[in-house]
């Protein structure tokens, strides 16, 4: 890191066609966050770039099912998105979005000038057009029946139910999902980016000088340049996106995956139109996406491969990405709704935003996958949150406010005890730092709660409760050690907790030089806000610990400067000095409650009985739908040999003991009788009674439960098994023959 001058952090630009949930936190959001504020706690120049993927198929999907237009879709989610990351402390330097003037003009642009240099090749090929909505159809805009499982509703690239990889071409009934037309082969041209010519220098750039990526990307990136790289489509024959900008090009957009990226760009050059060029082309700026797993090839093969050709930017430095997270043992859906939504955790928990980022840091699916449960961030935020954090803050502020006025003790007595234990944080201090700088989040927070267990730890055994009795200058000791421990904490759970960082700040009186943040940077003076000062100097509003340029902002008295943390006290000797004032003392954290939980496993219930008894409907339906096969031929004297009349119901009953059995009395023309008939399933006696039916009036005789049953009613079977009765269109005299 020691060669750059800034670091460039983006985190993937999220699909503006549904919220964040905690999967998305898990793999790129959170972990981003912390090493921004890391890294801004540390001195360094970072900007943190995110935005809205506002393009692709999918979305257009959305929108047509909603019957709304693409924009309506992108405009709800952008929002709701950012308002989730924001809620959350993820504070982007910019959230923008691809659909904005500046991408688009740039998107554009960076096509042209690989378009320019032939970088591109073309390819003309036959796709699937749908003739009645005038336009070609991608994979998942082609529905028809599984030629493996039957599904009748397998997608042109993959049958959900059976998991088979498909082509368009071998569906059988193939239809289009837009007009239900049959498509038609039509020619069409494409660019291509020929990701075969990059392969020898991503062997060697990857394989050779980034062995130092996290195994499992170093992993995905070496199977797919063992496999053979191809040229990959960069411009789709769709309406939605940015239009590709060449003549003979009409009705082509540029793909999802080559514009998205170009949006780090675009949203750096939105954020800093003076400077961005600084930030994407001079190689002094160290570059670090950000990504799901899902993610990978596009941005360690992909990306890259489109920024060598484009010659002028920098490529990334490195491309940290987790694993997936599950959700009580599921797979996290957004169609399914099997999830945990960020913006509703925010509601269900105001004020807990850091205990969410907890259990997603502590239970990161960094090197596999990994199950988020309810219990289990009960457990984290009862357990370790509030039972070692909260409460050795809570005793040490308490006690002073108790013994000291609240205000740091002098007169002290030290014992080895007390120098011992906060030299045993420099070692954790070294290790967060490790641990932080190679992107091992999960480990870094344990070497921050580690500070927490070792005050914890140290204040019970000191019990400065009980020597308040007889030893005030020892009781000082304690609590001026406890203290100390109190600010270490408050720099080292900054990036993880940055909510109670900041409330334990307010408590402590102390201000913290979290860094130089871009929204308050360039294009925006300190005298915006109403303060003197050049942008550099720390500004805060008052109890932030960061800088942000939707409040105001004041100076920090000369006090409180002096009293301003860094990431290089943590583990220094003294942080808070004798006679230093504390402020109120409040709890960090709460307890959460079983009833709290068990709401959020009954909404998790009742989506899942809701999915079920979807998933039921569908079936019954499917099955309803499904007709037998064809009988073999029969002659005409074989049909005529059976007595088919019409005929009346006069009374119907249950027969005694069973479920399935109606005895029937009806009026056949011809005579009177009685039918035993296994319809008491689908209709009751009562509804029976009255009903004009068809009946087979020759076939012989059975008795069936002791009762001479004499004819059979006429019934449709559905294709689920189900028997409706088969009457007159119009009452016709009883004993008419069918035929
Ligand atoms: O997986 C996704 O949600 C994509 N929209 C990520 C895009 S990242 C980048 F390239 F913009
Ligand atoms: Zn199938």
């Amino acid at each position: 890191m020691d060669n750059y001058k800034r670091t460039l952090v983006t985190c993937a630009l999220p699909y503006a066609n549904g919220p964040i949930h905690i999967g998305h936190l898990a793999g790129a959001y959170v972990p981003g966050d912390i090493y921004v504020r890391y890294l801004r706690l540390r001195g360094e120049d970072v900007v943190f770039i995110c935005g809205s993927d506002e393009h692709g198929v999918p979305i257009t999907i959305k929108a047509r099912e909603q019957g709304v237009s693409p924009q309506d879709i992108v405009d709800k989610y952008h929002r709701v998105m950012k308002d989730a990351f924001t809620g959350l402390g993820i504070n982007f330097d910019i959230y923008s979005r691809t659909s904005s003037k500046v991408h688009d003009a740039h998107a554009s642009e960076f096509f042209r000038r690989l378009y320019d240099s032939d970088d591109f090749i073309t390819k003309e090929s036959e796709q699937l057009y749908d003739p009645e909505a005038g336009m070609f159809l991608t994979d998942r805009l082609i529905e028809g029946t599984c030629p493996r499982c039957g599904n009748p509703k397998a997608y042109g690239d993959q049958c959900e139910k059976c998991g088979s990889t498909l082509s368009p071409e071998e569906l059988i009934d193939p239809h289009s999902k837009l007009s239900g037309a049959v498509p038609e082969k039509r020619k069409t041209k494409h660019w291509y980016l020929p990701l075969d010519r990059y392969e020898p220098w991503l062997r060697e750039w990857i394989l050779e000088r980034h062995k130092e990526w996290k195994t499992n990307v170093y992993g995905q990136c070496k199977s797919w340049l063992d496999l053979g790289l191809q040229p990959r489509a960069v411009t789709r024959d769709l309406d939605w996106g940015v239009p590709v900008p060449v003549e003979g090009a009409e009705g082509k957009v540029l793909y999802v995956w080559f514009d998205a990226p170009i949006g780090y760009i675009s949203n750096t050059k939105e954020l800093l139109p003076e400077s961005w060029e600084t930030w994407w082309k001079s190689p002094d700026t160290r570059l670090v996406h950000f990504i799901g797993k899902d993610n990978i090839v596009f941005h360690c093969i992909v990306f890259p491969s489109m920024l060598k050709a484009h010659g002028e930017y920098i490529l990334p430095d490195n491309v940290p990405s987790n694993e997936f997270l599950n959700l009580e043992g599921d797979k996290l859906s957004t169609s399914k709704g099997w999830a945990v939504w960020v913006h509703e955790f925010l509601q269900d928990f105001p004020g807990e935003e850091d205990v969410l980022r907890y259990v997603l840091t502590a239970n990161a699916p960094e090197t596999k996958d990994n199950d988020f449960t309810w219990k289990d961030l009960q457990q984290r935020n009862n357990s370790e949150l509030v039972a070692i954090f909260g409460n050795f803050v809570n005793r040490a502020v308490v006690l002073t406010g108790k013994y000291f006025g609240g205000k740091v003790p002098g007169n002290l007595k030290p014992e080895p005890v007390d120098a011992e234990t906060l030299a045993s944080i420099v070692p954790l201090k070294e290790s967060l730092e490790k641990n932080l700088d190679t992107f091992h989040f999960r480990e870094a927070l344990k070497d921050a709660m580690s500070i927490a267990r070792i005050g914890n730890k140290y204040i019970s055994d000191s019990e400065p409760w009980s020597v308040a009795k007889t030893d005030m200058d020892r009781t000082a000791s304690i609590l001026y050690t406890c203290l100390q421990i109190c600010a270490d904490l408050a720099i080292a759970f900054e990036p993880f907790t940055p909510f109670a960082a900041e409330k334990l700040r307010s408590i402590l009186r102390v201000g913290l030089d979290a860094g130089f943040d871009h929204r308050a940077g360039e294009g925006v003076k300190p005298a915006d806000f109403g303060v003197k000062g050049t942008p550099g100097e720390n500004f805060y509003a008052p109890g932030e610990s960061r800088a942000l340029h939707t409040r105001p902002f004041v100076i920090l008295s000369e006090a409180e400067k002096t009293l301003t943390l860094k990431w290089s006290s943590l583990a220094t000797s003294e942080l808070l000095p004798p006679g230093h004032e504390l402020g109120e003392s409040t709890l960090l954290f709460r307890k959460i409650e079983d009833a709290e939980i068990d709401a959020q496993l009954a909404k998790l219930k009742a989506i899942e009985e809701a999915r079920k008894a979807k998933e039921a409907a569908a079936a019954a339906a499917e099955a309803a739908r499904k007709v037998e096969p064809a009988k073999s031929e029969i002659t005409f004297d074989d049909f005529s040999r059976m007595d088919i009349r019409t005929a009346t119901v006069l009374a119907a009953e249950r027969v005694p003991k069973t479920d399935k059995l109606l005895k029937l009395t009806i009026n056949t023309g011809l005579d009177e009788r009685t039918i035993v008939s296994g319809i008491a399933e689908y209709y009751s006696p009562e509804e029976m009674v009255g009903k004009q039916i068809c009946i087979l009036a020759n076939l012989a005789p059975r008795t069936i439960r002791g009762i001479e049953s004499k004819g059979m009613i006429l019934m449709a079977k559905q294709g689920d098994g189900k028997l409706r009765l088969i009457s007159p269109v119009e009452v016709v005299t009883n004993g008419s023959v069918v035929g």
